[in-house]
């Protein structure tokens, strides 16, 4: 939570050019739209300033010299320019709207196209959070910049420089009077603006805060409680508030400041020009109408002025925003087809992992000259300490990271020639952590093979044992999972990630603790699913239940990322080592509950 607006609080001082023009590269494909909407938002205000010019003819030529010929011409004007007008505006809004919902929606798929692109490191380094806050805030902000932003700037321009001719027309030395006094507005404007949204952004990122505080006491209100933390933390709470409360109050005092001294800037404007056009009028060189007319030109230029400031202080924003999604868009995956990549014929061959090494982005090395060969067909059961390397391992056979040094070899070829998507299409794997997404179960099972029938997916859930718990539920498999699973235990989780790589029918199978939250008795109904499953298909195995392992081909031992250990359960425990150690202490209790139960028979 905090991270997110520690992000967004990083914005650009200064306008960048390449940003902006990178920005303004969006609009390429647009670009008969985008000029569509400035011809007519240039219209528009266009428009607005003759109006004033018709409202003086009108005084001048219509009322004061009684022609009633003027009057109705004007009046005429008046209407047809008035529903054109209409029209336009129309226009221009539903112009910006539509262009708006297209720029948000390419920056969104550019983002999560590159999103899918990745590499498991990116996610590894990025909460997801933030990546969320980017696709969602970021790309909203360029496009309110593209759109609305470029509303307010071109009406904004269009309306000083349409006022500015116009005024020159009818006096122009009254017309530089005005004119100097807009930079004067504008650098007020600017000001004013910058100051506001930094008293803003300091109350947002302290309500965020407080937000977090209240999230932190209440869902960890047992430890609170416990710990006696009660008066720090409202001591905490109170300094959150108080900062709060100063920035809010900064910020309203600022705003409340700002429309007066406009007013008091464009007042003096407005002086000089009724007394130096009152001195013109005695001359006969400046007329009621002409007075009428300056006083609306000065009092439509302030909005455009601040309408300008407005704009600026947020481009910076919207270009810390934009900033932000190039450079998501602009990391390259770690892990990518090389250029001549082809798909991989079968994975059902030997797979060889020749003097690998492997090192997370931290330097500290995991795998050091990590040499096997995995037989087609082969069920390896891969044990160890945690923090040993197993999962690293089976990382990189499914390729979702590469080997630092060494080579992965698939039926003798390296397996960077082959595409990514071959290759994870023919892995199934099933997670420590399993996910599920929203949907209902079925749908969840079925994300492997989606052309599969309601039948195949009942049988794979049987395989994994998951048929029995999810017919008990009111809505069966078509009971919705909730977010992430979150309606469903993680055991009922992974009995249902199981099924789905079940129905997937993958050529190499991958259990990484799969079945670690489901009771020894389930784990026995999904093992026999399973050893059907694994018939001619080469597994690897992560296990911590001896029921399993001790099923397997072969069982290696890994410890600080290299093999401890080979061979047969058999063999290893005559050997005495690691393997023993651990099934000695780690299976000791799983042996005491299988012997307890003999036993038990035995005296039944
Ligand atoms: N994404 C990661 N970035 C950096 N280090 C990692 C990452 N994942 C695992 N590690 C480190 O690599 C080592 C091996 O981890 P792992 O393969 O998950 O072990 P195991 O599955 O045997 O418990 C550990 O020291 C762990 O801290
Ligand atoms: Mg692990």
């Amino acid at each position: 939570m905090s991270n997110i607006e520690i992000e967004e609080e990083e914005y650009t001082s200064q306008l960048t050019m390449p940003v902006l023009k990178r920005i303004l590269g969006l609009l390429k494909p647009y670009k008969w739209w985008v000029a569509g909407f400035i011809v007519t938002i240039a219209l528009t205000s266009a428009l607005d300033s003759l109006f004033t010019y018709i409202n003086k003819q009108l005084i001048d030529e219509g009322l004061a010299k009684g022609n009633l010929d003027v009057l109705y011409e004007m009046a005429t004007y008046y209407g047809v320019l008035q529903i054109l007008q209409a029209g336009l505006v129309f226009g221009f809004i539903y112009l910006a709207g539509v262009l708006g919902e297209r720029i948000q929606y390419d920056l969104r798929r550019m983002m999560f196209n590159h999103l899918q692109e990745l590499s498991l490191s990116y996610y590894s380094q990025n909460a997801v959070g933030r990546l969320m806050a980017r696709v969602t805030s970021d790309s909203g902000r360029v496009a309110d910049l593209m759109t609305w932003g470029l509303v307010d700037t071109t009406w904004a321009i269009f309306n000083i420089i349409t006022a500015t001719v116009f005024m020159l027309i009818i006096n122009w030395q009254l017309a530089l009077i005005v004119f100097a006094a807009v930079p004067l507005l504008t650098f007020i404007a600017v000001q004013f603006r910058k100051r506001i949204l930094v008293q803003f952004r300091a109350a947002r990122r302290a309500n965020s805060k407080i937000t977090g505080a209240y999230n932190e006491n209440i869902s960890g209100v047992r430890v609170v409680k416990a710990l006696g933390r009660e008066d720090a933390n409202l001591a905490e709470f109170q300094q959150l508030t108080g900062e709060m409360y100063r920035a809010s109050y900064r910020a309203a005092w600022l705003s409340a400041l700002f429309l007066p001294t406009v007013q008091v800037v464009s007042a003096v404007a407005l002086g000089i020009i009724v007394w130096y056009g009152g001195i013109q009028s005695q001359y006969g060189l400046f007329t009621v109408g002409a007075a009428h007319a300056f006083v609306s030109y000065v009092t439509f230029m302030m909005w455009p002025v601040q309408d300008l400031a407005r704009v600026y202080a947020e481009m910076q924003h919207s270009i810390a925003s934009a900033e932000r999604i190039f450079k998501l868009v602009d990391t390259q995956p770690d892990v990518y087809d090389r250029p001549d990549a082809r798909p991989v014929p079968s994975l059902h061959g030997v797979i060889e992992f020749d003097h690998v090494s492997f090192t997370y982005e931290d330097g500290k090395p995991v795998l050091t000259d990590f040499s096997l060969t995995v037989r087609p067909g082969e069920m390896l059961a891969i044990v160890g300490p945690t923090g040993g390397g197993k999962t690293t391992l089976v990382n990189l056979l499914c390729r979702f990271y590469e080997p630092t040094q060494g080579v992965i070899r698939i039926a003798g070829h390296d397996y960077t020639q082959y595409t990514l998507e071959s290759i994870h299409s023919r892995i199934g794997v099933v997670l420590q952590t399993p996910h599920l997404f929203s949907g209902s179960i079925r749908e969840n099972i079925r994300y492997g093979r989606l052309e599969a029938s309601d039948a195949e997916v009942e049988e794979a859930a049987r395989i994994a044992g998951a048929h029995d718990f999810i017919v008990t539920f009111e809505k069966g498999y078509d009971q919705e999972v909730g977010e992430g699973g979150s309606l469903l235990s993680v055991g009922q989780k992974q009995l249902i990630s199981l099924a789905r790589a079940v129905l997937a029918r993958p050529e190499i199978f991958i259990m990484d603790e799969a079945t670690s939250s489901v009771d020894t008795l389930t784990e026995a109904l999904i093992q026999r699913g399973m050893e059907a499953l694994m018939k001619g298909r080469t597994s690897f195995i992560i296990a911590h239940r001896l029921s399993t392992i001790k099923r397997a081909d072969r069982i290696i031992v890994i410890e600080n990322g290299r093999i401890a250990e080979m061979g047969s359960h058999a063999e290893l425990l005559k050997r005495r080592g690691h393997y023993y150690r651990l099934y000695t202490q780690q299976f000791k209790y799983e042996r005491e509950q299988a012997y307890g139960g003999a036993m038990a028979q035995a005296a039944v």
